[in-house]
């Protein structure tokens, strides 16, 4: 049985990553590709997506537009980890398929409510605009996912700030909206994604594989990599997005551990903190859990691994 995921996003290099792991893995059904502002404007980061999609030949899957700021903020870009375009570091290609016209909300609704209940799993990895206003229009698709399974946030750590992550920073409201509901959901956050490391020995390995869209990667990391290293001292790039996919092909990839989870949204320097209550043991009803401790070899073979069943793709 393939797992189906709805995978929301905001291209940006970890997020492309993202795209093709789910594409080139086996075990994953993509249904749909949405996108929402956030590591730049929902137009950069929307011609991306489809660049990527020209760059894997992903064909028959939705990709669909979203919202284009947060719910209640202004817009907050990062044009320091992720260029100007959002994905600079190669050329990219045109796009080959046309968007979806709906709204990204509407497709995941629409998406979500054509499938049985339980058998869809939503990855967002970006900002939580869009998922949040689903849930807001759509209430009874809480029920019908099987799970969240979210890049964002950390329980020790920032990055937008001292104590808060980007994609929880930049729309606060919304990932307090997403939190909050009660459906199962897993916090892929910083503290396990600052152990995805780009090493040396991983980029060899993506090298070997010898294609255009393994050369594509490669010049992401590249970017991205120089980037994290000017930006935030990193002798090699923390990968993000692509650990909340790996969680939904093999939950054995890391470890995670039960606690409840909520947004700060008043403090002063804690505004986007995602405030993580260790203390034991968990409520009964506690639907939240974080990702704590990720097998580095098992989660970067699966992206190698990826990258050679997509194979060549010549532009
Ligand atoms: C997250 O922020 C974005 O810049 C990345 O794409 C990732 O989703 C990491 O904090
Ligand atoms: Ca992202």
């Amino acid at each position: 049985m393939t797992k189906k995921i709805i995978l929301d996003c905001d291209p940006g290099h970890d997020d492309a990553i993202a795209i093709l792991l789910a594409h080139g893995n086996p075990e994953i059904e993509l249904l749909a590709v949405t996108t929402v502002v956030g590591n730049q404007t929902l137009e950069k980061v929307t011609k991306n997506a489809l660049a990527v999609a020209r760059i894997a030949n992903i064909t028959g899957v939705p990709f669909a537009a979203g919202c284009p700021r947060p719910l209640v903020r202004q817009i907050e870009v990062a044009p320091d980890i992720h260029g100007e375009s959002g994905l600079d570091g190669p050329v990219l290609p045109e796009p080959a398929i046309d968007l979806d016209t709906r709204h990204a909300v509407d497709l995941i609704i629409d998406t979500i409510m054509a499938h049985p209940a339980k058998t869809i799993t939503l990855v967002p990895t970006g900002g939580l605009t869009n998922i949040a206003l689903a849930a807001r229009k759509e209430p009874r698709i809480v029920e019908r996912v099987k799970e969240v399974v979210l890049m964002g946030g950390g329980y020790h750590v920032g990055n937008w700030s001292a104590v808060a992550e980007f994609n929880i920073k930049i729309d606060p409201e919304a990932a307090h909206i997403v939190f909050n509901e009660k459906w199962p959901l897993t916090m892929v956050g910083l503290d396990l994604t600052h152990q995805a490391l780009a090493t040396p020995e991983v980029v060899d390995k993506i090298k070997k594989v010898g294609t255009q869209p393994a050369k594509f990667v490669l010049e992401l990391l590249d970017f991205f990599g120089a980037a994290y290293k000017d930006a935030q001292g990193f002798d090699a790039p923390p990968v993000h997005d692509p650990c909340a996919v790996a969680y939904v092909i093999d939950p054995a990839v890391m470890t995670v551990k039960k606690v409840p989870v909520d947004i700060e949204l008043t403090g002063t320097l804690t505004l986007g903190m995602t405030v993580a209550d260790f203390r034991a043991p968990a409520p009964a009803d506690c639907h939240t859990q974080v990702a704590v401790k990720l097998n580095h070899t098992y989660f970067w073979d699966l992206v190698v691994d990826a990258l050679t069943r997509i194979g060549e793709v010549k532009i």
